[in-house]
């Protein structure tokens, strides 16, 4: 289909006869020059290779099945969060990871570009507030662990911080109204991950959610090594000395990127790639799973293993493949600088999703079900290229509460991640030797306490706690 409008340049004009989609210029002769400029904006940015790569793939429909793929696979050794091995004892594991974060050569990328469709988000989900008395952001409650390790250890964790079309512009009013968040704004790098267009499933074109605007979503968290280097992330980690990088999710407010001991085991296994996991028990847990084969080690969806492989038990009783991925990985700075100068660009994975759409009449249509493919990218599948991988495996009551669902929901709502907070914070002040009555809602300021040490320079032993508190170090 030739595509005639005297105003939209050549070679665009060229490229979306090329590739059938013509017709997301249907509205254009009742656009005004703005809405014409933003529809322009957004053509211009597509890559017509990789979008008819999408569409191929979409035509195929499904993820790389990696039943065959994984069939001799295994889940690798993993360290436990406290009993390390006899190599690394968990001693020395935090007497090197206290020493990382004290010479500066730990970074950290927070990852919050995600739509949080589940949660029902209308902007980033790190504002949503958490703090189970304070009622602090997820933004708060995270940047407060940066600052408190700089309290400790006396040096800041460079934060890069990845947005989204999505989040961008509310992350970075969050940041300018809290005095980003009480960090240092030298240490802070933002940069803003790519979207890539959500296509019809049943045609393969590109969908309009408005008259001017196309349907698009982030590339996934994967996206976040293009973006980072090309916003020049890598050399700014550079210039501040960072070795090493964690990474962890905006919406786990338990995540423990910065624990001296994960980051011990990771400096002294000389990992490329460390990650935390958690224990999997049951097989229709909808956590990934870390797997090894032929001296490579990947993460599997738990979508991509067929029920009988997640199911499969070994003679000890656990799954065969038990090692559930939290998404808090520590990479080794060089080993970011190699995959970002490769040129194997990660892998995309579909998503059947209901996306809003324009049908002929300009008419919003809100389907109940899955009409369009979206596309996303993820960090852990650069897990194969690294040349040593470290597990370290946490209790996820100690590093793992994700806000994903509405309250009400079976797993993974507010309600759940409140008690979480309480759940740890009450067994802090029982190390400590505070007492809590029943029912009563207690928090750790996450910019003051690292652990209950911090308590113990705050409340004395023998304190008993009897109404809503947020305990926070002087
Ligand atoms: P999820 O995959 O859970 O997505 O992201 P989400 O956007 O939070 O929620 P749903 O699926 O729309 O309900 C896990 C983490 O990865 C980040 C999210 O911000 C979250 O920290 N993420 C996800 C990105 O940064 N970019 C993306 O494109 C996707």
């Amino acid at each position: 289909m030739r595509v005639q409008h005297d105003d939209v340049p050549a070679p665009l004009a060229e490229a979306l006869a090329l590739a059938g989609q013509g017709r997301v210029l249907r509205f254009w002769p009742e656009l005004d020059c703005a809405a014409r400029s933003r529809l322009l904006g957004q053509l211009a940015a597509i890559d017509w290779q990789e979008f008819s790569r999408l569409q191929r793939l979409a035509r195929a429909r499904e993820n790389a099945g990696v039943d065959a793929a994984f069939a001799a696979a295994v889940t690798p050794p993993c360290l436990r969060l406290g009993v390390g091995s006899d190599a690394i004892p968990p001693d020395a594991a935090r007497a090197a990871g206290a020493g990382m974060l004290a010479a500066g050569t730990v970074g950290a990328i927070l990852v919050a570009g995600g739509q949080g469709t589940r949660l029902g988000c209308s902007g980033p989900k790190g504002l949503v507030p958490v703090g189970p008395v304070s009622r602090a952001s997820l933004f708060s409650v995270l940047f407060g662990k940066l600052a408190a390790v700089r309290r400790r250890f006396g040096r800041s964790v460079p934060l890069a911080i990845m947005t989204s079309s999505a989040t961008d512009a509310d992350t970075r009013r969050f940041l300018v109204e809290t005095a980003h968040g009480g960090l240092d704004p030298d240490f802070v790098h933002v940069f803003r991950q790519h979207d890539l267009p959500a296509i019809d499933a049943a045609t393969g074109d590109l969908l309009l959610d408005a008259p001017d605007h196309l349907a698009m979503s982030p590339d996934g968290h994967g996206g976040m090594l293009v973006a980072l280097a090309e916003s020049g992330g890598l050399e700014w980690f550079g210039r501040h000395g960072v070795e090493h990088v964690a990474s962890f999710q905006v919406d786990n407010p338990l995540a423990l990127p910065l624990d001296r001991e994960f980051l011990g085991y990771h400096g002294l296994s000389r990992a490329e790639f460390s990650t935390q996991v958690v224990l999997k028990r049951e097989p229709g847990e909808r956590v990934g799973v870390v797997v090894e084969q032929g001296g490579r080690h990947a993460v599997v969806e738990y979508s991509d293993l067929s029920p009988a492989l997640a199911a499969e038990r070994r003679p000890d009783g656990r799954l065969r493949f038990h090692a559930g991925s939290i998404a808090v990985h520590c990479f080794a700075k060089a080993f970011l600088d190699r995959a970002a100068a490769s040129d194997d660009s990660l892998p995309l994975h579909l998503a059947h999703k209901a996306v809003p759409y324009l049908d002929d009449s300009g008419v919003l249509v809100r389907p109940a079900a899955p009409n369009a493919i979206k596309f996303e990218r993820f960090i852990f599948d650069l897990m194969p290229q690294a040349d040593r991988v470290t597990l370290v495996e946490i209790e996820p009551r100690d590093g793992f509460a994700p806000l994903k669902n509405p309250a009400g929901s079976t797993a993974d709502a507010p309600e759940h991640v409140h008690a979480a907070l309480v759940d740890r914070a009450r067994r802090l002040l029982s190390e400590a030797g505070v007492t809590v009555a029943d029912g009563v809602d207690v928090e750790l300021d996450s910019a003051t306490i690292l652990d209950a040490s911090d308590i113990a320079a705050t409340l004395p032993p023998g304190t008993h706690i009897e109404a809503p508190l947020v305990i926070r170090r002087p």
